[in-house]
């Protein structure tokens, strides 16, 4: 049974986004909340302005590419509470970008990001959260890692399959030990990463491919996280559940 209010959550790329919603919710929850996010993206404003309002939180640097970021977040983050959760939130997007339009530097920075960076986190967290007796791992995946979207974002497409397929493998590997694994799929939510360069053509089709008419809010998403992070869901493992409004149901 994981009990977030004696143990830490790390949130990858929890400085804004789905990432800043989980992370006040996982405070909110009782667990010590730390924020990993890249330089000047606003992970220290954040954990203060959480500290503020009575949570515990802390920012700490991390690329989710670099192998010894990660070392040097587990390593800065023992002296916290026993490792719990990891929600491996961190991501990056492009519109367009086809199977012919795709180059070799946007394919390995996608799966450098989205899909190396999930696999490293898992790894990385193995051994503490062992030694926690158990913990919870959520791997944000996305409607496009089952489904075409526009025929665009091929390397999108690419790292969100991995993910979803890496959760499966990681969450049969530790099904004895007590360290559950499940993926989140969101459809489009109102964040920089979707919200950035949307046009017309894009937002009419989403809305419309959208059975509820909207885009969701990242609290909506926040929230399939911290139930997947809590006791509540401590049958689930391998799963997938889509936040999509209904984009997947038709
Ligand atoms: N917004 C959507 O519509 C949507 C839909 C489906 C899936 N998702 C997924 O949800 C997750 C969060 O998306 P979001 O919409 O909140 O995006 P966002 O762009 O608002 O936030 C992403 C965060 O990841 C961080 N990040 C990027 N590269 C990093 C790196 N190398 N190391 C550490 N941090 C890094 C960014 O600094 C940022 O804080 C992503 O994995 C995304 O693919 C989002």
């Amino acid at each position: 049974m994981i009990e977030l209010s004696t143990g830490t959550a790390i949130v990858t790329g929890g400085a804004g986004g789905i990432g800043a919603a989980t992370a006040l919710k996982l405070a909110e929850a009782g667990a010590h909340v730390v924020i990993a996010d890249r330089a000047n993206v606003g992970g220290e404003t954040l954990a203060e302005s959480l500290r503020k309002d009575g949570w515990a939180a802390s920012y700490h640097l991390l690329d989710v590419t670099q192998e010894s970021s990660w070392d040097e977040l587990i390593e800065g983050i023992k002296a916290l509470p026993p490792l719990r959760v990891l929600v491996n939130n961190a991501g990056i997007a492009t519109w367009g970008n086809d199977v012919e339009t795709e180059t070799i530097s946007g394919w390995d920075k996608m799966i450098a990001i989205n899909q190396t960076g999930v696999w490293l986190g898992m790894r990385a967290v193995a051994a503490p959260m062992r030694a926690a007796g158990g913990g919870s791992i959520i791997n944000l995946a996305s409607v496009l890692a089952t489904v075409g979207g526009y025929g665009e974002e091929i390397a999108y497409h690419a790292s969100k399959g991995a993910v979803r397929s890496m959760t499966k493998s990681a969450a049969i590997h530790w099904a004895t030990e007590g360290i559950r694994v499940n993926s989140v799929h969101p459809g489009y939510i109102a964040t920089p990463m979707s919200l950035e360069g949307l046009d017309d053509w894009h937002e009419s089709r989403i809305l419309g491919n959208t059975p509820m008419g909207r885009m969701g809010t990242p609290e909506e998403v926040a929230s399939v996280i911290a139930f997947l992070a809590s006791a509540g869901s401590a049958y689930m493992t391998g799963s997938e559940i889509y936040v999509d409004g209904g984009y997947t149901a038709v």
